[in-house]
């Protein structure tokens, strides 16, 4: 038991302003604001097995940590938050977006926290799980035919004339619209190099607008220009070749990815510093998306995957003994019937690059 007089001091202290700014202080700083507030600040994990394995640690910031579960919570934040600045979407106003179905979840969270209603279109090849659950978060949603950009009925420009069609509403314009890399450039680049304390070598990611890569790599090279950026591209994408050789043709195939790889430049990823590109394939995107849940203990969809197999290559590239960084996008909850599923990677011709061990999980 303490003394009486340690008591007394205890309590006297209490009453001290010092202690009760101090106390205040701690208060406002770890309690964060709202939805808003569940975005950001994500852990930076070190991969045990595929650090020793390549004599770099392997990071990944792990972004279904993110309220809405995805690193699109970051862009959806500064879209709104950009609509609202410029006075174009006022209470009680529609956000709507063609997405991949990230951008559309984290949108439609922030739309309930703020009394938005929001509408999302969406390419009809996307998982029914972020369909599911966009509708379930109250989002109105249009899945539309998958075809290019160059095509009127392509989702995005369905979504900016519907938009175009309502009072108070906004197209968020996630590929285009620069306030996406601004979140990375203000939160997930200064969040990499304060948790390396500066010592970053390099940063590896796949890209659907672009926003993750720019931003993050823009802010880091303006920290340290040594700081290398890589862009790991899927199957079928026109950014490996833009990057490689400055031309706009795509790499053989088509992806089972999902969110990223691009047939277009965007403005986001005009501005992103790029040294140099990998083409993963999609059969080691998959493999290394079981390596992550079998060796790591992550369950993760095929573009967090494609982010590490790209992480690895980096690594071999730079040599032993630098700090790599990429994300994990989101969870492989959101893939559970496509890519956890036996019959579907044998249809996608995919279950082979699984190993024995790997398959026993599969539903
Ligand atoms: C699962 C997933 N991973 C990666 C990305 C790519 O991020 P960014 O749009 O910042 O290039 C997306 C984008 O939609 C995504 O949905």
């Amino acid at each position: 038991m303490a003394a009486p007089w340690k008591k007394f001091v205890v309590n006297a202290c209490r009453e001290l302003p010092v202690l009760q700014s101090f106390r205040r202080t701690v208060w406002k700083d770890s309690i964060r604001g709202g939805f808003v507030g569940m975005v950001g600040k994500t852990p930076l994990i070190r991969l045990e097995k595929l650090s020793e394995e390549t004599g770099c640690d392997i990071t990944v910031k792990v972004e279904s940590s993110n309220g809405g579960g995805s690193v699109k919570d970051r862009a959806a934040v500064f879209l709104i938050k950009d609509a609202l600045e410029r006075g174009q979407l006022k209470p009680g106003g529609t956000v709507v977006e063609g997405t991949a179905g990230n951008t559309g979840i984290g949108l439609a969270h922030i739309c309930n926290a703020m009394g938005f209603k929001c509408v999302i279109f969406m390419p009809d090849t996307q998982s029914q799980e972020k369909i599911d659950l966009l509708r379930v978060l109250g989002a109105t949603v249009y899945p539309v035919p998958a075809v290019p950009f160059t095509d009127p009925d392509n989702y995005n420009h369905q979504a900016k004339r519907y938009a175009e069609s309502l009072e108070n509403a906004i197209w968020t314009n996630q590929f285009d619209n620069t306030a996406n890399l601004r979140a990375h450039y203000e939160t997930t680049g200064p969040e990499i190099w304060e948790q390396t304390a500066g010592k970053i070598d390099a940063v590896v990611f796949a890209t659907g607008t672009g926003g993750t890569l720019a931003g993050v790599g823009k802010y880091l090279k303006e920290k340290n220009p040594n700081v290398r950026v890589f862009l790991a591209d899927p199957q079928g994408s026109v950014l490996y070749n833009f990057i490689k050789h400055n031309k706009i043709e795509r790499t053989e195939g088509s992806s089972i990815t999902e969110g990223i790889g691009q047939g277009r430049v965007t403005d986001n990823f005009k501005e992103a510093p790029v040294d140099d590109a990998f083409a993963i394939y999609d059969k080691d995107a998959v493999y290394m998306t079981f390596r992550l849940l079998h060796e790591e203990g992550f369950f993760v969809g095929a573009s967090s995957g494609i982010n590490v197999a790209g992480a690895v290559e980096a690594a071999k590239k730079m040599g032993p003994g630098h700090i790599i960084a990429t994300c994990l996008c989101d969870t492989g909850q959101r893939y559970y019937g496509r890519l956890f599923n036996r019959e579907w990677l044998k249809s996608k011709g995919l279950l082979d690059c699984l190993p024995p061990e790997y398959q026993t999980t599969l539903h």
